[in-house]
């Protein structure tokens, strides 16, 4: 009796400590994966990295995040290891840029109110006179049953939840569905405040930058903040591919793809000193008035003259080489040495011109090409390609246009995920900044 309560005893404390040491390595592991976020500063990197790592800790198929703006959850981040074999293009997936209300009705919306986990193992069996249900509407769009999720409130301490992370059907060793354990929840929750810690600092920098695009959107309508989103996406798949291609180190690369998408979006702040007049001016420049479009390259990298970190350095070359030509004939080039110009910098050529630069310069063109500007319509896209093509090795690095047109079956997604503002809107914009514009030099030189 003795000898078996004393097995007993044994087996009993040996699961406890495998359990203790399976918590200590799930604990060790979760360490791992969150000291990958601190570098992070782009938001669709990071988000994709913290769902990939929050399946990977409970093996789950699929997952969601969700970042709360205006009263809405925005799928800000979907991955599902079963859709992926099946649909080719995620943007037939059926929540791609969808949202929904925040409301206790769904597990998401009740979760953000709540701001505490939940965990259903059998949606189907959820209970009627729950507060919740789960909405089957994107589960028979695509065709994929959740069955067992795992909802977590992402919030940094004493906030409003930045949003709500979503783990769908963790799979066991044999490939099978299986369930969440109290564990898996417990784990998670500690998982989720630090991930919440780097999505707060990457909104907080992303907003930062984004306050800038507005700054440079008064002053020129046509620079959107969705201009410049596009052109970022844009840069940032033409390295993609560029990267991969030239066999780049996998570390360099993924430091690249973290700066640059943040980095393009900066590439016309120099628009900031280029008067109102010039910027919006419909049909062609003269030349003083051109000079001082050109200016807002020299204006802009002067802002970043003392570059303080990484971001700050690809910020400057981006913006003082995006209108640098391969055959040097771009500007400041160009336009360095004019009369009206001192030579203040030295043109480039080639190679000469920073790889960013030369990736920006043919987004910026592509993106400028395939929407409407003061000057001309937006050109259809078999046009804007043809252009980009014809000027590969004359105004365009041959190898960066090649790895944009390697890129081409993104490039109508991007333009429907950042829409312009509605024409009429953006017209009308520039109307009133002209009237008023014209008004003040009235009153500046003393007409009535
Ligand atoms: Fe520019
Ligand atoms: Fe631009």
């Amino acid at each position: 009796m003795s000898r078996i309560f004393f097995w007993g005893q044994f087996l009993e404390r040996m699961s406890l400590e495998s359990l203790a040491k399976n918590q200590v390595d799930r604990l060790n592991e979760v360490g791992r994966l969150v000291s990958n976020f601190n570098n992070v500063f782009d938001l669709a990197q990071l988000l994709e990295k913290i769902l990939a790592s929050a399946r990977a800790l409970t093996k789950c198929e699929a997952g969601t995040i969700y970042l709360a703006r205006a009263g809405r959850l925005v799928f800000a981040q979907s991955q599902n290891d079963y859709l992926d074999r099946i649909v080719n293009d995620p943007s037939d997936l059926p929540f791609f840029n969808r949202d929904i209300e925040i409301n206790r009705s769904t597990l998401a919306g009740y979760v953000a109110l709540e701001r505490r986990p939940l965990t259903i193992n059998d949606t189907s069996s959820i209970h009627p006179e729950a507060p919740y249900q789960h909405f089957t509407g994107f589960d028979s769009e695509s065709s994929y049953v959740c069955q067992a999720i795992m909802t977590l409130p992402l919030s940094t301490s004493g906030s409003d939840p930045l949003g709500v992370l979503q783990l769908i059907n963790p799979l066991g060793d044999d490939g099978l569905l299986t369930c969440f354990s109290d564990e898996d929840e417990r784990i998670l929750t500690f998982f989720g405040d630090f991930a919440a810690q780097a999505i707060e600092k990457s909104l907080t920098m992303g907003s930062a930058i984004t306050h800038n695009v507005e700054i440079i959107s008064s002053q020129d309508p046509l620079e959107t903040r969705a201009h410049a989103t596009r052109v970022a996406t844009i840069a940032t798949a033409i390295y993609d591919h560029w990267s991969k291609k030239h066999g780049v180190k996998e570390e360099t690369r993924l430091r690249a793809l973290n700066l640059l998408p943040l980095a393009a979006m900066l590439h016309d702040v120099g628009k900031i000193y280029v008067p109102k007049r010039v910027l919006t001016k419909p049909g062609r420049l003269d030349p003083k008035e051109r000079i001082l479009m050109e200016n807002h390259v020299i204006a802009g990298a002067k802002m970043y003259g003392d570059a303080f970190t990484p971001l700050d350095e690809i910020i400057r070359s981006i913006i003082l080489d995006h209108h640098e030509r391969w055959d040097g004939q771009g500007y400041p080039g160009r336009a360095a040495g004019s009369d009206e110009m001192p030579k203040l910098i030295q043109g480039k050529k080639g190679e000469e011109i920073s790889l960013f630069g030369r990736i920006v310069a043919v987004a910026d063109v592509y993106d400028a090409l395939s929407n409407y500007r003061t000057y001309k319509k937006a050109f259809d896209q078999t046009l804007a390609l043809q252009i980009i093509e014809q000027e590969s090795g004359r105004h365009f690095d041959p190898q960066v246009v090649e790895s944009f047109m390697a890129i081409k079956p993104q490039l109508n997604r991007i333009k429907a995920q950042y829409p312009d503002p509605p024409l009429e809107e953006m017209t009308q914009k520039i109307e009133k900044d002209r009237a008023r514009d014209a008004e003040e030099q009235k009153e500046e030189t003393g007409e009535n």
